[in-house]
């Protein structure tokens, strides 16, 4: 267990992968080495999700255990908090768990390496999450050299203000990052390796807003234009991004998604839930009719896009008729596939202060009933593409049989093969041979590195 062996615990989001990754490489660069498990670190770094309770649950759960560890059989250990629970509870988060050496805000995970080498020369506890102190978004690539899928970051913080979430309180306010730092790093990581790259914002569509020509000379001032620099990255063969707000999709990222080959078939855009007076209650700025008049576009424009959403069941007030309009927007619109999550009240969100009135078990219930109609559809919509040949970015052996290798088709679904070594980091084309909800089962094709879209 050397001091110096760091394991990154990661919770939540894409855009919290990516700051552990940024963490890692900082942590590398200071001397510090990866430990091959939780049980051989020094230095426990827990990158947390505080969008719903339960996710701020699990990490503090394991905080308790972490420090009981440090407590009874390894004093040196240093333990360190980070991410949107960091945010969300500062200082208060020492008095809670005493044994914490380092809570590091989300704007402020720069400065961690330097707070870990304080902590191990016996400096008292760090608590830096001042919210000035800008994350500096121009970043290395840090230990991500050799990854075929790299994630990376256009904006940060989010000014929507959806009455249920706490992001634009613990990530703040939103900044768009220069196109020209963005383009750099793309690069970067695709002369290290990286075929795809997915860009990352909690609301990409607004990308753009409050850049100017101080701070971004020649740049694209919205996300279409900023998706076709990146797609013209020689060598990057698919670009992807996540999230997009309905209320901020415009024609001409439609037009971009159509037009650009390397932009993959598939669009994540949270409905969030399917009856305006929820929608309004939510402050989602769009409604059901805008929202569907969006799907039909895309569908019209794109052929053969995969369209996903989150969903959120049990908002306060939420009828039985305002639920069933949401079961009726999984029908109507055939997702190929759902996030889908039990209403938690946020403390200091505007809907932490409406009476969360629907009982536990009525959100469980609704819960089960539209997961299982996403099920049903997921099913059905995968198992029409048995038979069709499919491009697939093949990752590595399969998380469930690591006798069989797995990789995503350009419409982000999960296709399972014969384990091919030879292949990896490769773009092949398989045929599908069978189907569940959430995974293609295929096999590679004779006919090599192919163009099949899906
Ligand atoms: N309760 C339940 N789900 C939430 N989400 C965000 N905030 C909450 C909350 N308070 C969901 C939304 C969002 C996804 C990342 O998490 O669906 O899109
Ligand atoms: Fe939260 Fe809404 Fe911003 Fe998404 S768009 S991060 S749901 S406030």
């Amino acid at each position: 267990m050397g001091t110096r062996a760091f394991y990154i615990r990661t919770y939540g989001c894409q855009m919290n992968e990516l700051d552990s990754e940024l963490v890692a490489g900082g942590l590398v660069k200071a001397g510090f080495q990866a430990a091959a498990s939780l049980e051989e670190a020094g230095v426990v770094v827990l990158n947390t999700c505080t969008v719903r309770d339960s996710a701020e649950r699990k990490a503090l759960g394991l905080l308790g255990l972490l420090a009981r560890r440090k407590r009874e059989r390894q004093p040196e250990l240093v333990l360190v908090l980070c991410g949107c629970v960091a945010q969300a509870h500062g200082t208060a988060l020492l008095e809670r768990v005493p044994e914490l050496n380092v809570v590091c805000g989300t704007r402020n995970i720069q400065h961690l390496p330097k707070f870990v080498r304080r902590a191990i020369e016996g400096a008292g506890p760090i608590v830096d999450i001042a919210d000035d102190d800008m994350v500096d978004l121009c970043y290395e690539p840090g230990t991500r050299s050799g990854r075929v899928k790299a994630f990376v970051s256009v904006m940060r913080g989010c000014d929507n203000y959806c009455s249920y979430c706490v992001v634009p309180y613990v990530r703040g306010r939103e900044v768009s990052r220069p196109a020209g730092g963005i383009v750099a790093e793309v690069r970067r990581l695709v002369e290290r390796g990286a075929k795809e790259v997915t860009l990352l914002g909690q609301n990409v569509n607004s990308y753009g807003r409050g850049l100017d020509d101080a701070n971004d000379h020649a740049g694209p001032r919205d996300f279409a234009g900023l998706l076709e620099q990146v797609g013209a990255v020689e060598g990057l063969r698919r670009l992807r991004f996540v999230t997009s707000h309905p209320k901020d999709i415009s024609e001409r990222l439609i037009e971009a998604i159509a037009g650009l080959p390397v932009v993959c078939e598939y669009l994540h855009f949270p409905a969030q839930a399917g009856s305006d007076t929820v929608l309004a209650r939510m402050n989602r700025g769009y409604t059901r009719g805008h929202y569907l008049g969006l799907v039909e576009k895309l569908r019209a424009r794109v052929p053969g896009i995969a369209l996903s959403t989150d969903l959120i069941v049990g908002f306060p007030g939420e009828t039985d008729a305002e639920f069933s309009e949401t079961v009726s927007l999984v029908e109507t619109v055939r997702y190929d596939g759902a996030f889908m999550f039990k209403y938690s009240p946020r403390p200091g969100t505007a809907a932490a202060a409406l009476d969360d009135d629907v009982p536990l078990e009525v959100k469980k219930a609704r819960l089960a009933r539209i997961l299982e109609l996403q099920d049903e559809i997921s099913l059905e919509k995968n198992r029409a593409l048995i038979g069709r040949q499919m491009e697939v970015l093949v990752e590595g052996p399969s998380r469930k049989n690591a006798a069989r290798y797995s990789g995503r088709t350009r419409c982000n679904r999960i296709a399972v093969f014969e384990a091919c070594p030879e292949r990896a980091g490769e773009l092949v084309t398989v045929e599908i041979r069978g189907a569940t909800p959430h995974t293609l089962h295929a096999s590679l094709t004779e006919s090599g590195p192919g163009r099949a879209r899906g």
